[in-house]
């Protein structure tokens, strides 16, 4: 199939990338300097085997960009949309660029592709509205709603290997198409109604992030009844009806989707006079985890100001250099606030300047003279770090585990040294 797909973020180029290896033939459509530096073979997104993938298509011509639209739509069997969807006014989500691109088409004398692909996570109901809109300016192509699954640092693997393929559509000839464009792909595919589909997508995410507040919840009660989370959450997982995954407890999800997608469900709830409590409290619990563990710290420091906080790993995730929604952002706005320095290392973030941080070239560099030290993404790399020393230049050897990084025999070799303050936030 000749597929256009608009947008080049996460979603965007992954899935180029992905169906031009399905053997499509796909243009990626985005703004100038963005298609510039992908000519040029420059990515602004560090995942995992993007960049070659990127190379093998280009270099097989069986991906190509473009800067217009309406050019690289009119000959495509397919125009899938795959431009952000951010939290605007009131946890509603901003749809301005999708309707740029349906403002475009309506716009353009051209023939619009038969169906638009809307990989965007767009509100329940987004879809039947845009293409009403597009029928009534005579455009008589079909909206289909195909959610994407994969999470960053996976997300090829995610794709070529889903659980699911999710398509919301009307037609027999849309289902067809979409059938054609997944051909390749060994998974369920799941046909419905396009506004069931588009709840799909939001539901799975909350139901995500309610599971990761809930194991945060739990993990509050066994600090306090010094029970082990861990032992705890592998128990519960372990039942085939809870099931093992994201029930991770420590300083909470972060990253573009789950505060995102939570934010424009509860709106949508609020749209038909209905709240969600279950996703207000999932919400509340993962933005308490951060100003929780800053408290800790400060009861242990007493006064903060002046203190040196050594922070591994700032990006939402490891293997990913996105660090939008990270913890970390709340976390550098709280020391701001209590005069605290940070000093920190990640693997792959360049960070712009902020007042209050250094950015080191190690892990053992933000530790030395640190007041304290947190881990906030769980890159494997941080778990073989030398610990022993890395503590011994510290001045004051707390250390803040936020992603249960070390292991048990890392962390009572830790404990042999003097003093050592170990918290496994979330343990
Ligand atoms: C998430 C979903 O997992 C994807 O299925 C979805 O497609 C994507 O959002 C999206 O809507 O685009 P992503 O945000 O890339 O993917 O990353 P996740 O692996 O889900 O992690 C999100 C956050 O939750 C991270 O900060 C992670 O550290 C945290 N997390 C995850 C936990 O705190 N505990 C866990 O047990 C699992």
């Amino acid at each position: 199939m000749r597929l256009t797909i608009i947008g080049t973020g996460y979603v965007g180029l992954v899935a180029a990338v992905c169906f031009a290896k399905l053997g499509h033939l796909v243009t990626a459509v985005d703004r100038e300097p963005i298609i510039q530096d992908l000519r040029a073979h420059k990515l602004a997104i560090w995942e995992p085997n993007l960049q070659e993938m990127l190379e093998t298509c280009l270099h097989e011509d069986r991906l190509s960009f473009d800067t217009d639209v309406v050019h690289a739509a009119k000959d495509a069997d397919a125009l899938m949309i795959a431009v952000g969807t951010p939290t605007g006014e009131n946890g509603r989500s901003d749809l301005s660029q999708v309707d740029n691109v349906i403002s475009q088409l309506k716009l353009a004398d051209v023939i619009c592709p038969p169906f638009i692909i809307m990989k965007s996570t767009v509100p329940v109901g987004t879809c039947d509205e845009l293409e009403a809109d597009l029928h009534a300016a005579g455009l008589h192509t079909e909206i289909v709603f195909n959610p994407e699954f994969l999470r960053q640092g996976s997300a090829i693997n995610d794709f070529m290997n889903p659980d699911r393929i999710v398509i919301g559509c009307r037609s027999h000839l849309a289902k067809a198409a979409l059938q054609q464009l997944y051909r390749g792909i060994p998974a369920p595919i799941q046909v419905c109604d396009r506004r069931s589909a588009e709840l799909i997508k939001y539901a799975s995410n909350a139901f995500l992030a309610m599971k990761i507040s809930f194991a945060n919840m739990i993990a509050d009660l066994c600090e306090g009844y010094g029970a082990d989370n861990r032992q705890v959450m592998q128990g519960v997982g372990a039942d085939r009806r809870i099931g093992s995954h994201f029930l991770q407890a420590g300083i909470g999800y972060g990253g573009s989707c789950f505060s995102k997608d939570l934010q424009s469900l509860l709106s949508s709830g609020k749209a038909i006079g209905r709240t969600l409590p279950l996703l207000e409290a999932t919400a509340q619990i993962n933005e308490e985890r951060i100003p929780q563990l800053v408290e800790k710290l400060i009861s242990l420091w007493g006064n903060p100001r002046g203190k040196r906080l050594a922070v591994l790993g700032i990006s939402f995730k490891p293997h990913t250099n996105d660090m939008r929604d990270a913890p970390f952002l709340t976390l550098l706005r709280l020391c701001y606030l209590y005069g605290i320095e940070v000093q920190t290392y990640d693997p792959v973030v360049q960070l712009n300047t902020f007042d209050n941080v250094s950015q080191m070239e190690t892990a053992y560099e933000a530790a030395a003279g640190a007041h304290a030290m947190i881990i906030m993404t769980e890159w494997p790399q941080f778990a073989e770090l030398d610990w022993v020393s890395m503590v011994g230049g510290m001045s004051q050897p707390i250390l803040l585990d936020g992603r249960n990084v070390l292991s048990d025999e890392v962390v009572s070799r830790l404990m042999a040294v003097d003093n050592v303050i170990y918290i496994p936030v979330g343990r």
